[in-house]
């Protein structure tokens, strides 16, 4: 297995997005483009970073149709987006036609496609009372997350908390991609169940999103190395 830090590039523009990678030189940090700076820049900006030889999360968040699902993973696929994503609420439909659209539109190797169980901004009670999804949250999360292995997705997102459950419900191969991550000496913002990278990586996430805990530190280099340090190598910095 392969663990990696992604950066998650929540930047207003092009402009301040280059410049903060511009501090990493010859590292090449996975990066994550939300839905801000696509819908912002357009598909150029996908294009851009990875020509500066970075691997791309790109953070969309698709659910509609079938059929819309599939049209747009396959133009997604041919930015050369290195990972993707989708609601597992959309049904195991909507995930089997997105996996048909990234392989028609992949170049090389098709991008990895991950799906969001429940958003960690819903709370169990708004799910059950709002939704009408009458379950506890780790059911919830981990029944999607058999639903998505089952449409041949490669993961989820989740919390670092859900990790194990997810492993559990699925595989140990079927990969965690988890936010919610900050260093012990940072503040927590608006993130409500946060975990350091070290014990991120002791609950089995294979891949954890940092933000503002890189990119508003005051020396984002250093603040990566050593997210990396912790998560990817098993060290405490
Ligand atoms: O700055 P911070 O480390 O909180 O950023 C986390 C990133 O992960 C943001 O881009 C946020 O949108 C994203 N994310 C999240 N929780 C989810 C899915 C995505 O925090 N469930």
């Amino acid at each position: 297995m392969k663990r990696d830090v992604i950066i998650a590039c929540d930047f207003a523009g092009r402009e301040e997005t280059l410049r903060f990678l511009d501090q990493f030189e010859n590292e090449k940090p996975f990066v994550k483009i939300g839905m801000e700076l696509f819908y912002g820049e357009g598909p150029q900006i996908v294009r851009e970073i990875k020509a500066r030889g970075h691997e791309v999360f790109l953070d969309l968040k698709l659910h509609d149709i079938p059929n819309t699902v599939k049209k747009a993973m396959r133009n997604l696929a041919a930015l050369g987006a290195d990972m993707v994503n989708l609601h597992a609420a959309g049904g195991s439909a909507m995930m089997r036609a997105a996996l048909e659209g990234l392989e028609a539109g992949a170049k090389g190797a098709r991008p990895r496609l991950i799906a969001v169980t429940q958003l960690t901004s819903t709370s169990e009670q708004m799910m059950q009372e709002e939704l009408l999804i009458p379950r506890p949250m780790e059911e919830v999360v981990a029944r999607y997350a058999q639903n998505a292995q089952n449409s041949g997705l490669d993961g989820v997102v989740c919390s670092p908390l859900e990790a194990k459950a997810v492993k559990e419900a699925c595989s140990q191969a079927f990969l965690t991609v988890t936010p919610g991550v900050r260093f012990a000496d940072d503040d927590v913002g608006d993130q409500k169940r946060v975990t350091t990278p070290a014990r991120a990586r002791a609950l089995g996430s294979d891949y954890i999103v940092v933000g503002r805990s890189i990119t508003a530190a005051a020396d984002p280099v250093t603040a990566y190395r050593r997210a990396v340090k912790d998560f990817v190598e098993g060290e405490e910095a």
